[in-house]
Order: structure tokens, then C-alpha cells, then sequence
């Protein structure tokens, strides 16, 4: 039988490095579909053409930027295509972009001072000549570049270098990671009119497909027995109502470290609970963190008046009920509640037949919400 404690120096992960965020994993299920597409995509380039453009659109933690990495690590090996993996995440400007394509295509960087765009733009465009190869340009979690049009000048000069550079062979490969944005508003047409792009969808995952792949990892990284089927599931459960794929990955690390730190051999149901309510908390913190003083004052006194009321409130009453505290007028008070919806701190519903009454709920404890809202940095 295994023994029910743990020794100081002993762990229950086998290889904790499966749970971090920049692992690849062995296999990637249930994206067959996309991953043809994107080999698709990519073939024309294999034979003398033109990468086609591509859109990936799909939630957070739908294995979107996985499936691009494995696609170009086997790229990496074929002589006539470079790709090249841009997170927008680190990079906000055209010129970032620009020195990101850069360093991969040249595995250095580019010089310090005195560099612009164009220059950039003119030596890569004489290597890709020199070496006879295509490029092929994701922009991972583009939607972070539509502000001031930086996507669409990104995308209107990378998709003109053929006019200036004859022979040049460019296809670029745009992800959005936010369901709720459409990528044509942020682009002019004259860019829409050449981009074209395939679209290539990842829906969320369900139940059963985020079990499938929890249990890989935790076969990979755990030792046996660490974690039960019935606790994996409750694991699976919490992930699909939570977040995604990415925040049930952590939940499952954090689940183990509880069971560690408490020198028991099993997790249980309480770990889960526990390692929950956890990055439920900093997650808490770290959204409050985002709002603006007024902002705050005004999410802990709604907090307190769900405290006080009950969890029924009522868009015009909630606005009476605040502005006798902090005198606001009606605009603000929804532009307010707009942002906590939009960072997910609260839902606003419109119940059938009320005419324009919302009915608003907290996204979490109300206690808890306060009490993050009042606590200084
Ligand atoms: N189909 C899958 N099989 C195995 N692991 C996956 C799969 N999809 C996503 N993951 C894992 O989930 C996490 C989030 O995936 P990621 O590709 O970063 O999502 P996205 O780019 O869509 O936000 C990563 O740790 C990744 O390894
Ligand atoms: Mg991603």
C-alpha cells in the first residue's frame, strides 16, 4: 500500500515541468482538424509558393498558440520556409514586430541605434532572396494590436513587400484570442482587399476533453495514485466552469502542492477546494488591481449593499442606493458597471418585460470582493 504521509524530502510530482505554461505537450488531442488546416496552409510554401494567410480565432486556453508552435517546429527542419512566432504580447509596436522577425530570421538582433522599419524590412527581404525562402509570420494574440492600427499597418506592410521585393514569398497567420472582437473593423479595406485569409476555428473544450488531457499530464508529471480518477474529474468540472484549459493546468498543480505541502500522499476534494478559492483570490486581486480608486470605492459599496440586501439587485435601486453614498450621475454610474462586467467582476442581465431595469450579479463572493476592494495596495 503507499504511504499515507510524505517524507520532508520527498514530492509527489515525477516532472513538475509538465504543469508550467511553456511546456509542449507530447501530444496534442483533439485539434486534428486544425492542425490539417494549418498544414494546408503552409504546403504552398513547401512547394516554391506562397504561405496562404490564415485567421485563428477561438477563446483563451484553446491550444491555439500549441498548435502554431508544433506546426513550426517541424518547419524549423524544411529548408525553404522560415516561420516566425510573434507574441504581440511583448510586442506592442510595428517596429517590435519588425525586430521580432528580425532576430528569428537572423538569430540576432538587430542592430541598437539607427534602425528603421524599412531597414529592417530590406534585410530580412535580401536574406529571404539569398536563402530562396518563404516567410510565414504568426501573430499570436494579435487582437493586442488594434489599437492606433498597429495590426493594420503590420499587416499593410508585411503584405506590400512583394510589389517592392519581386519574388518575395510572405504568408501571415493572425490569432485572436478574444471571442468577442471582430478583426475587419480594425483593418482598412485596402488591407482586407489582399489579406484574404482561410479561417481556422478552436472552440473551447468540454468535460470530457479537458479530462482526457489532464490525464496525460498528470501520467506524464505525477506519480501513480497521486490523483484519483473522481478527483481529476472534480478538477475537469471546476476548469470548464472556471476559465480554461490553461487556468485547470495550474488549478491541478496548485491542487498538488496543497496535498505536498501537507505531507499527504493523495490529493483530495479539499485540495481542490482549497487550491480554488486560492487563484480565485489572486486572480480577484488582480482585476481590483486594474481599477481606478473611484472605481474601487464604488465595486465595495455595491459589495456591501449585496451584503446588506441579499443578492437580487436592481439596476435603478442600486443606483439610488450609491448615490446617496457617492453622488454620481446616471451615465457614469452605467459606464461604471460596464467595465466591472468587461473585466468580469459582475453580469448584467436584462430580465424579459422590465423594460430598461438590469439585474446585477457579483462574479464573486461579496464578502470577498469587498474586502480585496478595501484592503490598500
Ligand atoms: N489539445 C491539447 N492537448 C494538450 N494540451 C493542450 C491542448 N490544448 C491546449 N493545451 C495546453 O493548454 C494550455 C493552453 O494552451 P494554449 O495553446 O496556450 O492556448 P491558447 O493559445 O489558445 O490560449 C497549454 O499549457 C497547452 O499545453
Ligand atoms: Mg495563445
Amino acid at each position: 500500500m503507499t504511504p499515507v504521509t510524505l517524507m520532508d524530502n520527498q514530492t509527489l510530482f515525477r516532472d513538475i515541468s509538465i504543469f508550467e505554461s511553456g511546456y509542449t505537450p507530447d501530444t496534442i488531442r483533439y485539434r486534428d482538424n486544425q492542425l490539417q488546416q494549418l498544414a494546408e496552409a503552409v504546403r504552398p510554401a513547401l512547394l516554391g509558393g506562397c504561405p496562404l494567410n490564415t485567421v485563428i480565432r477561438g477563446p483563451p486556453g484553446t491550444g491555439k498558440t500549441t498548435c502554431v508552435r508544433q506546426i513550426f517546429a517541424e518547419l524549423e527542419e524544411m529548408p525553404r520556409i522560415i516561420p516566425v512566432l510573434v507574441s504581440c504580447q511583448t510586442a506592442l509596436t510595428v517596429f517590435r514586430v519588425f525586430q521580432r522577425i528580425y532576430q528569428t530570421v537572423f538569430r540576432q538582433q538587430p542592430p541598437i541605434s539607427g534602425v528603421s522599419v524599412a531597414s529592417l524590412t530590406e534585410a530580412v527581404c535580401r536574406e529571404l532572396s539569398r536563402r530562396n525562402a518563404a516567410l510565414l509570420i504568426c501573430l499570436d494574440d494579435a487582437n493586442l494590436l488594434f489599437h492606433d492600427h498597429v495590426l493594420d499597418q503590420v499587416l499593410r506592410s508585411l503584405l506590400r513587400l512583394h510589389e517592392e521585393y519581386p519574388g518575395i514569398r510572405i504568408g501571415v497567420i493572425v490569432i485572436i484570442s478574444d471571442p468577442r472582437l471582430s478583426l475587419y473593423p480594425f483593418l482598412s479595406l485596402s488591407v482586407v482587399s489582399v489579406f484574404r485569409p482561410n479561417e481556422v476555428y478552436f472552440p473551447p473544450y468540454g468535460r470530457e476533453e479537458v479530462h482526457a488531457i489532464l490525464r496525460d499530464r498528470v501520467r506524464a508529471g505525477l506519480y501513480p495514485d497521486v490523483i484519483s480518477p473522481g478527483v481529476l474529474d472534480c478538477i475537469a468540472a471546476e476548469t470548464v466552469k472556471g476559465t480554461n484549459l490553461r487556468a485547470g493546468i495550474r488549478l491541478l498543480k496548485d491542487a498538488v502542492m496543497q496535498a505536498e505541502n501537507d505531507g499527504r500522499t493523495t490529493v483530495t476534494r479539499s485540495d481542490v477546494a482549497a487550491a480554488v478559492q486560492q487563484i480565485t483570490d489572486l486572480h480577484l486581486v488582480s482585476i481590483v488591481r486594474t481599477l481606478k480608486e473611484d472605481e474601487r470605492l464604488m465595486l465595495a459599496r455595491i459589495a456591501a449593499l449585496h451584503q446588506t440586501r441579499g443578492g437580487d439587485m436592481i439596476s435603478g435601486e442600486l443606483f439610488r442606493a450609491l448615490h446617496k453614498q457617492m453622488p454620481m450621475c446616471y451615465t457614469l454610474f452605467f459606464e461604471r458597471l460596464n467595465t466591472f462586467r468587461n473585466r468580469g467582476l459582475i453580469d448584467i442581465y436584462r430580465p424579459p418585460n422590465r423594460g430598461n431595469t438590469r439585474k446585477i450579479l457579483l462574479r464573486y463572493d461579496a464578502g470577498q470582493m469587498r474586502a480585496v476592494c478595501e484592503t490598500p495596495e
